[in-house]
């Protein structure tokens, strides 16, 4: 056995991604997603290990440090990308767990990769665990992993976190292979969910599907776990809603470089009298199409014009070989094109559309410069976005847009709370929020920011670690 490391997290890829420029040379750059945002600074204080793909197929990279980090990579190969990551988790999981929003497609030569990808990830963590360690199994790619690393290694303390939200029961149940799900997370000792819900159908499917008997009462939220008894081990079941570094970005928008970024920003855009932000991965689950048309309707009804509303959509490239994607993108581009054509002025675009990642400055810096953030997606397990925008709002300016279907609109509960399948609410939404008085939107923004400040990653963190019983919670 090895001496390893005390502390490990397993998610599908590495906190950095390896980009292969044109020129043939290669570099490390910062991986996309809330995962990665949330855990990264947690794990670096701690400095634990983090095994994942480095973001190439068929590339054997030596484990490294990076900083406080030990970076263990598991490679993958042309096929199983496809099969495993393209396939299982992106075009099944994905849109099975997002409510169908797409069709989930069934393939059985898929499911055969993901085993196999499960298990390499688990002799991965195998291997780099010491005796006794804490390991914190990460998302929806990696379900079996808990139940084979058990096998492996009986010694180790498991957790597992799925950071989209768990499905209705009776569409985890058109799952081919839903019982092997279900016991391959019963591998762990703590299951953790963002909401009660998620964990309630859980244990729903652990009685149905497990055989199981779980405890019926009701799980809170970082409270009152459920509890299945697995043979001699006693698997609990609970809700931890996922959050952000909260200070670290409010500080960073206060800085002045950030603060005078934020004023270019409205300068460039013309000076309009309000600026609405949209900040996603190019996914059809953000509803990035919802908040365009409904721009588009209050444009074609003149309730408002595109000297008065400039809008902002920033669109991280996502999962771009998965067809459902392609489509997406191609249909946002379409409607971003037909909305400018249409409404534009010379010097006005309806929408600014930047299909790029963006750093952390400048991404603060349009938070900071935004009068209106959308948050419109038809199924989030939590977004993040909106909690960064909060953060950095110290000024208390600001009005946030959030869809119901967000898991974060639990705790978001002063922001505008819109359902994206009504888009006659979310245009009444978003003109109130264009048009939010003063001291209201003051006062909204306060409780927002309460929320968000007392509720950061670290307390995320701290309390699944905790109920796991994990020696690394402080
Ligand atoms: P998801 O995990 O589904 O992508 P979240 O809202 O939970 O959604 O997290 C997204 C993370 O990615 C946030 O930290 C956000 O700042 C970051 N992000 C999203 N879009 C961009 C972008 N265009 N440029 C830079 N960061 C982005
Ligand atoms: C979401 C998922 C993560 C994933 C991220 C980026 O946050 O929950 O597991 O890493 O999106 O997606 P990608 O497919 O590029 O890893």
């Amino acid at each position: 056995m090895s001496t390893g490391a005390d502390f490990v997290v397993v998610a599908n890829r590495l906190p950095v991604d390896l980009e292969r420029l044109d020129d043939g040379t290669e570099r490390w750059k910062h991986s996309p997603g809330g995962l990665v945002t949330a855990l990264e600074p947690f794990l670096r204080a701690r400095r634990g290990a983090w095994v994942g793909w480095p973001g190439v197929a068929d590339i054997d990279v030596d484990p490294f440090d990076d900083g406080d980090l030990h970076l263990h990579p598991v490679p993958m190969s042309g096929s199983e990308l496809r099969q495993y990551y393209e396939g299982f988790s992106n075009a099944t999981l994905w849109p099975l767990y997002h409510d169908v929003v797409a069709p989930p497609v069934f393939d059985r030569s898929w499911w055969d990769a993901y085993q196999r990808v499960n298990q390499r990830f688990a002799e991965a963590a195998a291997e780099v665990s010491a005796e006794g360690a804490t390991v914190w199994i990460q998302d929806y790619q990696l379900q079996l992993v808990p139940a084979m690393l058990r096998e492996l290694r009986p010694d180790l303390r498991i957790g597992f976190f799925l950071h989209i939200p768990f499905p209705p029961v009776e569409l985890f149940m058109q799952l081919p292979w839903r019982t092997e799900i279900v016991r391959g997370l019963l591998g762990a000792d703590l299951v953790g969910f963002h909401r009660p819900g998620g964990a309630q159908n859980f244990l729903w499917l652990a009685r149905r599907l497990g055989g199981f008997e779980p405890s019926r009462g009701q799980v809170g939220v970082r409270s009152r776990p459920g509890v299945v008894q697995v043979g001699d081990r006693t698997v609990r079941v609970g809700a931890f809603p996922i959050s952000i570094a909260s200070s670290e970005l409010d500080q960073l928008a206060r800085t002045k470089e950030v603060q005078q970024r934020a004023k270019e920003i409205r300068v460039e855009l013309g000076n309009p009298r309000r600026i609405v932000l949209g900040v996603d991965r190019l996914d059809y689950t953000k509803g990035i199409d919802v908040r365009i048309n409904a721009l588009h309707e209050l444009l074609a009804e003149e309730r408002i014009s595109v000297e008065e509303v400039a809008m902002i959509q920033v669109a991280t490239p996502s999962r771009e070989r998965v067809e459902h994607y392609k489509q997406m993108r191609e249909h946002i581009e379409r409607e971003v094109g037909r909305i400018n054509g249409e409404f534009g002025r010379v010097g006005h675009p309806a929408v600014h559309y930047l299909h790029t990642s963006v750093d952390k400055k400048e991404l603060a810096a349009f938070y900071c410069a935004a009068d209106v953030m959308v948050v419109t997606p038809v199924r989030d397990g939590m977004n993040l976005v909106c909690k960064e925008y909060v953060a950095c709002r110290n000024d208390l300016g600001g009005a946030l847009v959030l869809s119901e279907f967000a898991g974060s609109a639990a705790e978001l509960t002063s922001a505008f709370l819109v359902n994206p399948h009504n888009l006659d609410g979310v245009k009444d939404s978003l003109l109130a929020a264009l048009d939010v008085e003063e001291a209201e939107g003051r006062r909204r923004m306060r409780a927002l920011r309460r929320q968000v400040l007392t509720h950061d990653v670290d307390r995320w963190a701290r309390s699944f670690l905790e109920a796991l019983g994990a020696p690394f919670a402080d």
